[in-house]
């Protein structure tokens, strides 16, 4: 049986996918092309329509092959799936985070520690289509880690929806920090209501973790996280970004916002604008407001136009490349620790620094997946460039 896997989505379906592909190896499966497969499984993500819509345009492409959908399912799209042989659900599927996964890279792997999500955020589909937060036991991931860093994985990131309420966040670090080898932790989602001071001190004195943090504020106006049933105001959020930032100076920091929620008013925007400015960030997430059936969400009018919400999508855009510049400047003449992922044209080579900056770099040497030290010589707003040492 040939066997061709679409994964559309975050990391989490991802990593899902990559325990798919085990499974169905072991069924005596082999990959192939899509054109070529007998078997297609289509791994998907509802947390926008657009999302949703890539999966209903898979229609005319799957006739004749046996098709199964899994992955983030929304119960009411169900129906129109009726394309599909079997639909399974993540919700479903029990215990499967034991299942061992048929990891793509070679040196980066992702970890789920934890699945599923209690907090309701009223915007968002995951509670409903992931379920309940379930955390895997320490023993599964750190067994998990020690036999990646063992095959010589350098990059392992640690996937929750919510990495900061797992059981202890700081207590797994310091496990797996004491992990022998040469490896870098990365790990997201932190939900700014958990970000601790406990999690900055683990981030700044474990060595294998890397000063990189996505942490998503969602909105820069106290009016509209409380819509969105985010528990915390714009002045506890900046206050742990400033306490991040004085204990871990180097520290790249990402963000995830939503523009043009049901009722945010031009003012509200322009203080989320202000707020996004004022914070600096080094990368951010921007999507405009997607309704998704069954959130709270769902049953508000919604206020801002399409065309408006592109609008203030492209404005925190350009704030974003201006604040992104100017922490990317200041790496121009520094060292940097860079691994090494992609061979681009003649001698180029594409990676990230340990703050989680993509760096180009120049070698006659196959140099994928190692560690490298560049010097910085030039910086965009979202690249740099460096000379290797
Ligand atoms: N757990 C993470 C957190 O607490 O922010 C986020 C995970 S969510 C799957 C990824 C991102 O999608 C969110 O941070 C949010 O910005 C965006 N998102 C979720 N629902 C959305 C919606 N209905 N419309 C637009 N963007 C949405
Ligand atoms: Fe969605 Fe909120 Fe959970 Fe993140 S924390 S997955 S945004 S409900
Ligand atoms: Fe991820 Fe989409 Fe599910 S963002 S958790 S795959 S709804």
């Amino acid at each position: 049986m040939k066997y061709h896997i679409i994964t559309f989505g975050c990391q989490m379906n991802l990593s899902d996918s990559e325990r798919m592909a085990r499974l169905l190896k072991r069924a005596g499966g082999k990959e192939s092309s899509l054109a070529e497969a007998d078997l297609v499984l289509v791994n998907m993500c509802s947390v926008r329509q657009s999302a949703v819509d890539r999966v209903l345009g898979l229609r005319e492409k799957l006739k004749g092959k046996k098709t199964v959908l899994a992955g983030c399912v929304l119960d009411k799209d169900k129906k129109n799936f009726d394309f599909f042989d079997k639909i399974l659900p993540v919700k479903s599927l029990g215990h499967y985070l034991k299942i061992i996964p048929l990891y793509e890279s070679k040196f980066s792997a992702v970890v789920p520690i934890m699945t599923g999500c209690n907090n309701f955020c009223s915007y968002c589909v995951v509670p409903y289509t992931r379920g309940p937060e379930k955390c895997r036991e320490s023993k599964d991931i750190l067994r998990e880690i020690t036999s990646l860093v063992k095959k010589g994985y350098k990059e392992i990131w640690l996937l929750g929806q919510n990495v900061n309420s797992y059981k202890s966040f700081p207590q797994l670090l310091t496990a797996i920090d004491k992990i022998s080898g040469n490896f870098w932790i990365r790990f997201t989602s932190s939900h700014p209501k958990d970000f601790s001071d406990k999690l900055i001190y683990a981030m700044k004195t474990l060595k294998k973790v890397t000063p990189y943090l996505n942490l998503p504020v969602q909105a820069g106006d106290n009016s509209v996280l409380k819509a969105m049933n985010r528990p915390y105001n714009i002045g506890q959020y900046k206050e742990a970004i400033l306490k991040v930032r004085k204990e871990i100076p180097n520290i790249t920091i990402s963000t995830d916002i939503i523009v043009g929620f049901p009722g945010e008013t031009k003012k509200q925007f322009q203080n989320s604008a202000k707020f996004f400015n004022e914070m600096g960030y080094d990368m951010a997430y921007i999507s405009e407001y997607s309704k998704r059936a069954g959130t709270k969400a769902s049953l508000l009018k919604e206020t801002v136009s399409q065309e408006e919400k592109k609008k203030r999508k492209i404005m925190l855009n350009n704030i974003l490349i201006k604040t992104a510049m100017q922490r990317n400047r200041k790496y121009v003449g520094k060292t940097v620790d860079v691994l090494i992922s992609k061979k681009l044209k003649d001698n180029a080579y594409a990676g990230k620094t340990r703050e989680y900056k993509d760096i180009k770099v120049s070698s006659s040497k196959n140099i994928i997946g190692k560690f490298v030290k560049a010097k910085v010589i030039s910086a965009s707003s979202f690249s740099l460039r460096g000379k290797l040492l």
